[in-house]
């Protein structure tokens, strides 16, 4: 897997107001209108006669009559106008946004498009247009997977080590431990997603290597991991082998997971790049290492190891709100710029891997990082370390250490208030489109039309009707 480091409102409806229900109201009417399209396409039959309501939304230069220029033309058209609605462009300061309704054919409203081109920006209609980011904007777009099984085509890009070590890994002169590792490495490079994750006969000596390193972590965890880790760990130890005495499969665990939060668990060779990486975390896959770090320094490992893995990182990906923390830090890294990807694998690892939270006034440890290094987590946790709020547009131009412990540790009150934070760190990130996770397909659907959008309203307002009947449900046997 990828880590640096181990062991370690509302206003009057007058003209010129401006309306916060504005972008609502595009939805509303994306949505209508889309209806519509959608049963011309049952038939072909041509519509284009017919009249409907339509949405229009056009900026217009702040100067004196350039709406009476703009209006004239529907009228010119015999084009009823049914709502109206400005406010000031969030694109261009010295300009105004009309957001109008109409009741109008697609001829006419294509008429009226073709010469509202001329003296205003037409900057969204409805989806007959076809609105959508130009391609050209999405050819420099880098490469991402779509859907889960396109991860086969990057998961193997291993950075580091796979079967090779450095000079300084403490398993670097040991010929039976580095063919050991390539027998892993070999596993995890031909591996598919949909393939059961090969079972491991580990050897007695991996057996009392992780025996050590989880003996002495579960001194520490009581008092120094987070209140969901705790909760966690004992689910582990009953449904997936968690014991000094056994290391767990990765199967097993990649089981357990799914059901708690839809996690899956794919193997990896070794360290992949912060893109490939965070880009599993996209669909819901965490990808493991499964070798056990050097028998000589049983609590060190320059590197990811089953240990840091399943210690480190599983107890938490069977808690939901982590669950869709990870998730979108990685939905937000899918065709982001290089830079981008940088400060949010940054954010990740002062996070995921060396994250604090408060609880009951106190810091407790949520980093993989932490959790799998004593030596790192009693420190986190001390005077001696520096403790910061988390805060992404800072946390993510701090260095992040390799070789000892972090100058700085970030805390959050809570994996919401983290995820809130990413959330809105996100949305400064360019990219000409948005992404959304699609659980049925387990593939990412990408909005930047307006067809694509419409389809994602949908969704919701099927969602929004279940939330109500459920309202009704329930005031109705509470008598209310
Ligand atoms: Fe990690």
């Amino acid at each position: 897997m990828y880590c640096n480091r181990i062991d370690g409102p509302r206003r009057g409806r007058s003209f010129d107001s401006m309306n916060s229900n504005f972008e609502e109201k595009q939805l509303n009417e994306l949505n209508k209108s889309s209806y519509c399209k959608d049963e011309d396409n049952k038939d072909n039959k041509d519509y284009s006669s017919e009249r409907g309501r339509a949405a229009l939304v056009f900026s217009l230069k702040n100067e004196v009559g350039g709406l009476v220029k703009a209006l004239r033309l529907f009228q010119e058209k015999h084009v009823n106008l049914l709502h109206i609605e400005s406010r000031k462009s969030k694109r261009r300061n010295s300009e105004f946004e009309i957001f109008l309704d109409c009741d109008s054919n697609n001829e006419q409203l294509n008429e009226i498009i073709q010469l509202l081109k001329s003296h205003v920006n037409v900057v969204t209609m409805n989806p007959a247009d076809k609105s959508c980011v130009p391609e050209d904007d999405m050819e420099n777009v880098p490469w991402f997977p779509k859907k889960i099984s396109d991860l086969d085509k990057c998961a193997n890009r291993v950075l580091l080590y796979g079967s090779d070590l450095d000079a300084d890994h403490p398993g670097f002169k040991d010929n039976v431990y580095r063919k050991r590792r390539k027998y892993f490495a070999d596993l995890a490079m031909t591996y598919k997603h949909g393939d059961p994750i090969p079972r491991i006969e580990f050897t007695e000596e991996e057996i009392k290597t992780w025996g050590t390193v989880f003996r002495e972590l579960n001194k520490l965890y009581p008092t120094h991991a987070c209140r969901e880790y705790i909760q966690h760990l004992p689910l582990l130890m009953k449904h997936s082998g968690f014991r000094e005495d056994n290391i767990p499969q990765l199967e097993d665990v990649s089981n357990f997971l799914k059901e708690q939060t839809g996690f899956i668990i794919r193997p990896v060779a070794g360290y992949l790049s912060p893109r490939d990486f965070l880009a599993g975390l996209a669909f819901r896959v965490f990808h493991c290492t499964q070798y056990v770090r050097h028998s000589s320094e049983p609590l060190y490992t320059p590197e990811p190891d089953t240990c840091h893995e399943l210690l480190g990182h599983v107890p938490l990906l069977a808690e939901p709100s982590f669950a869709q923390f990870s998730q979108e830090i990685g939905l937000a890294s899918l065709g982001a710029s290089d830079e981008a990807v940088l400060k949010l694998a940054t954010c990740y690892f002062f996070t995921v891997e060396f994250g604090l939270c408060k609880q009951d006034g106190q810091l407790r440890a949520y980093g993989a990082g932490l959790l799998s290094s004593i030596s790192e987590l009693k420190h986190a946790l001390s005077d001696n370390a520096n403790v910061k709020p988390f805060d992404p547009e800072i946390t993510c131009k701090q260095e992040c250490i390799i070789t000892t412990f972090q100058d700085v540790y970030f805390f959050s009150e809570s994996f919401e208030e983290a995820k809130e934070k990413m959330r809105e760190f996100a949305k400064t990130i360019k990219r000409p489109f948005s992404v959304r996770y699609n659980p049925y397909t387990q593939s990412v659907d990408i909005l930047k039309d307006t067809k694509s959008i419409t389809n994602v309203v949908k969704e919701l307002r099927h969602e929004l009707d279940i939330i109500s009947d459920a309202l009704n449900r329930m005031n109705k046997h509470l008598g209310v």
